[in-house]
């Protein structure tokens, strides 16, 4: 449902997401894992159409993003890890806009927008406007954006970031009942232990190059084939050398 093939993006000199081939199937909810600056939300955004590749190619379920990019983004909903909300909307206001966008309307929107609300107990806030939400407030309600138009695939950006136990935790089963459904969803996240409670297959990437994909099992076995855990292995990752020694051990 997500192809990405040889995907590159340089700033000036600088190479952020180096030559990235992934694929990532329907119904799979699926880790980008990786330490802080390792090309993560680079990557994502552009995924998302939002930023442009310098070389490579993204599809959407089978949708070329550079040849059709409306129809690669009308399969997709996009949660980025810093987002734009209007102020001066309702709760309300704010996912039927979004629904929108995506040429969708009517009492079953309305039907998907109470029912996420509700299960982020936001009811109550339907009609108050944004600038009075908390920040988890604003982060629910940015969640339930991306479902509210049904989207074939879901591409979030550290989703659990600033979410407290309770949303996280409904965050998960949503997460899990949307991909059990037939949909498919790509997050990223920066630590191991989101990456295992929740996805069915991660890659990791560090330094803008993938360094190993798979199961979190079969991760952690390759990397007790060597003299350390995954755990110590992902944590050397903010190291200088880390990426090497990671794909020395995975690799071997
Ligand atoms: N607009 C930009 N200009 C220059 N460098 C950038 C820009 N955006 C990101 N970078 C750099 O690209 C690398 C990857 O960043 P990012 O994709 O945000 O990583 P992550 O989301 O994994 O933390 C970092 O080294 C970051 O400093
Ligand atoms: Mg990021």
């Amino acid at each position: 449902m997500i192809n990405l093939r040889s995907l590159t993006k340089r700033y000036g000199t600088f190479t952020a997401v180096d030559s990235i081939d992934l694929e990532v199937p329907r119904g799979q909810l699926f880790g980008f894992l990786g330490p802080n600056g390792a090309g993560k939300t680079t990557t994502l955004r552009m995924i998302a159409g939002i930023l442009k590749p310098t070389a490579g190619s993204i599809s959407i379920a089978g949708v070329d993003l550079a040849t059709d990019p409306i129809g690669a983004k009308m399969r997709l909903g996009f949660i980025p890890d810093r987002p734009f909300i209007y102020e001066k909307l309702t709760g309300a206001e704010f996912l039927r806009f979004v629904a929108g966008l995506y040429e969708q309307q009517g009492d079953e929107v309305e039907h998907r927008a109470r029912e996420l609300m509700a299960l982020f107990d936001l009811e109550d806030w339907r009609d108050e406007l944004v600038e009075s939400y908390s920040h988890g407030m604003r982060q629910k309600l940015i969640i339930s954006s991306a479902f509210v138009h049904r989207p074939e695939v879901i591409v979030v950006d550290e989703p659990m970031v600033g979410l407290d136990p309770k949303a996280a935790r409904i965050l998960k089963d949503l997460f899990r009942e949307y991909t059990r459904r037939g949909h498919t969803i790509m997050m990223s996240t920066h630590t191991l232990e989101v990456a295992e409670s929740l996805c069915d297959r991660v890659a990791i990437i560090a330094k803008g190059r993938i360094r190993a994909a798979g199961t979190i099992p079969e991760l952690r076995e390759t990397a007790e084939h060597g003299t350390e855990g995954l755990e110590q292995i992902f944590l050397r990752l903010t190291g200088e050398n880390a990426a090497r020694e990671l794909v020395e051990v995975l690799d071997a």
